[in-house]
């Protein structure tokens, strides 16, 4: 099968997602899968070649040198190929990729909010993850909330506003969080993944601060009450539709997200091979299982599996959970629906190696 593995991309998530993409082309069985690697610059531009197979590719990044290819998908419905430019001595070629199957290891906007999605529906190829409607919900933490909420799921409350009406009128959106939200309260941009732009704020003075920062990143803005004592947990979920199942359950201990690029790299062991529980790359430490009781376990399979279907979900996803251990009540905080190292060391302890993960997961694209 010929498996184009899309990375990079324009988002803040950028680096995460092409250590995403590096550990899935290490994982995947070569006896099976013809990989066509795809790599889309900060910028936007689209490349392939084999050299994006290899991590120093990436380091000072020159196409001209690593002989890649300029490259776009076939724009012409069911021909489903990958097509790029090649110059040869009597002027410029084309070189045509069929795929039978695009996985796109990204994370964030332009590659995990449904854009990247529907281009792939347009040209008619299977793709792995959620279709464009799951997507893009599940990119908008506002609008995940309320399709979560409408759905009977528990989700923190929250103040959405936009970065005009911030800037219309500061005092009134600071007035209007602070009379529904307690302190402590967080600031995200609605839009992205990986912790970035999001801030904790505990009074008047640090709230402004923190909605200056989150506005710089998305003009959808989202203010959340925060949780004084909490335990996070993750869950994945693997399947389509109703035939979907819960993984291990994992509690990250420290999150420290602005790590060096080879640092996250190399979070996920020599050469970023699949290893044993450890593994995938922003959050440093877990516990695997989480240590949580087997009632809170089975409640949030059971809810992972209700927000999996709300969303129409397919492929592997990640919804993390804040347990709020005052008050012993369970949110769901967010799903990441193609989530960083597509959470294969969640699915490892239940005896689904990632190379097997990856081949559930080209079936599923299929179906
Ligand atoms: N958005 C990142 C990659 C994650 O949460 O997995
Ligand atoms: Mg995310």
């Amino acid at each position: 099968k010929q498996v184009a593995v899309f990375f990079g991309g324009r988002s803040a998530e950028h680096d995460v997602s092409i250590i995403t993409g590096l550990q899935l082309m290490d994982n995947a069985d070569t006896a099976k899968y013809d990989l066509i690697p795809v790599y889309i610059t900060r910028e936007g531009a689209w490349f392939t070649g084999e050299a994006l197979r290899n991590i120093e590719t990436f380091k000072h990044f020159d196409p001209q040198t690593k002989g890649l290819l300029p490259c776009w998908l076939s724009p012409v419905a069911g021909e489903r190929a990958l097509k790029a430019e090649v110059t040869r001595t009597f002027g410029k070629k084309i070189q045509s990729y069929p795929i039978d199957v695009a996985i796109p290891a990204m994370h964030g906007m332009h590659g995990e909010d449904g854009t990247l999605q529907g281009l792939f529906e347009l040209a008619d190829i299977p793709y792995v993850g959620p279709a464009v409607l799951g997507s893009a919900c599940g990119m908008d933490k506002i609008v995940m909330k309320s399709v979560f909420r409408d759905n009977g799921i528990p989700v923190l409350d929250a103040v959405a506003f936009d970065r005009g009406e911030f800037e219309l009128d500061r005092e009134g959106v600071l007035d209007r969080i602070e009379g529904a939200l307690p302190y402590p309260i967080f600031v995200k941009p609605a839009n992205l993944g990986s912790s970035i732009g999001i801030s904790k704020a505990s009074d008047r003075a640090s709230l402004q601060a923190a909605v200056e920062v989150a506005i710089h990143y998305d003009h959808r803005i989202l203010a959340e009450k925060g949780v004084n004592h909490l335990k996070e947990v993750n869950c994945s979920v693997l399947g389509i539709g109703a035939r979907a199942e819960t993984s291990e359950l994992e509690e990250p201990v420290s999150w420290k997200e602005f790590l060096t690029f080879e640092e996250k790299y190399m979070r996920g062991g020599k050469g970023a091979k699949s290893s044993g529980g450890k593994g995938g790359m922003a959050s440093l430490d877990r516990k695997i299982p989480a240590e949580i009781t087997p009632e809170q376990a089975q409640r949030i399979r059971d809810i992972s599996l209700q927000a999996f279907a709300a969303l129409d979900c397919c492929g592997v996803v990640r919804i993390d959970y804040i347990i709020d251990l005052d008050e012993e009540k369970i949110y769901l905080n967010e799903i990441n629906t193609l989530p960083g190292s597509f959470a294969f060391y969640l699915w490892e302890p239940k005896g689904m190696p990632y190379r097997q993960l990856i081949d559930r997961l080209v079936e599923l694209a299929q179906e």
